[in-house]
């Protein structure tokens, strides 16, 4: 039965109203510290919550991410200054492989979810065939990324992207044609002639010319 010398788990109240049947009801109590705790984290919760998810710029993870990418971006862009959009310029960067993958960055972000991560189609068409609907020549590219197709089924991006982005994105877009992916999408429209060689390298620092 019970010990008077075991610590007073159960209040004096309860312990009349114990029936006596030989059970002992106890009651003990969380350690102190454990409500310090408990209380601690309540509080911090929500000051958590209204700071990082209040919907102010800059303070998400994701915010934080996107920031250093653009910064990241803007110190690479700085290396090749502002880009012309012309064909020369899509011809160039279609031939510079560190630069496509900005260009790859960008095309993940904007047009994966409906060109597909690889560019083997989706909602969009597939790129990486030899076919092509709105395509007849490598500027045309630029144009569609630019000013949409479709009545905006492809979106514009001219308002959206910077035109280094513009440019980039859109010598990747090219370059993907040609590559072998599993599953693509069928073949639309019809296929083109293959795209420009390399421009020589006396072109290629001069950057600006105009002429086609
Ligand atoms: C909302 C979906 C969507 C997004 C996002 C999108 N596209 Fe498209 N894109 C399309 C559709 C649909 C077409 C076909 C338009 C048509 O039927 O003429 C297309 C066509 C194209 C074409 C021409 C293909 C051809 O065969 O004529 C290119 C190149 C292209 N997109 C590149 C891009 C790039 C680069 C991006 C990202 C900056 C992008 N697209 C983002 C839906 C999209």
């Amino acid at each position: 039965m019970r010990d008077d010398n075991k610590p007073p788990f159960a209040s004096d109240a309860d312990r009349a109203n114990e029936p006596q049947d030989g059970i002992e009801v106890r009651d003990a109590p969380v350690p102190r510290w454990s409500r310090w705790l408990f209380l601690i984290l309540v509080l911090f919760a929500p000051a958590y919550f209204f700071f990082y998810h209040n919907g102010a710029e800059g303070r998400s993870l994701v915010d934080q991410y996107d920031r250093e990418l653009a910064e990241n971006l803007q110190l690479q862009f700085a290396e090749i200054g502002e880009l012309q959009a012309n064909r020369e310029a899509v011809v160039e960067f279609l031939y510079k492989p560190t630069w496509l993958q900005i260009g790859k960055v960008v095309y993940k972000s904007n047009c994966a979810s409906c060109h597909g991560q690889e560019g083997e189609g989706q909602i969009g068409p597939n790129l990486t065939d030899n076919r092509y609907k709105n395509i007849r020549d490598i500027e045309d590219i630029l144009r569609i990324v630019q000013k949409g197709a479709n009545a905006g089924a492809m979106p514009a991006w001219e308002e959206r992207l910077s035109t280094n982005e513009i440019v980039l994105v859109a010598s990747y877009a090219a370059s993907l044609r040609g590559n072998e992916v599993d599953g693509g999408k069928a073949g639309e429209g019809k296929i083109i002639d293959s795209w420009p060689a390399p421009p020589k390298p006396e072109d290629a620092t001069k950057g600006e010319a105009e002429e086609n």
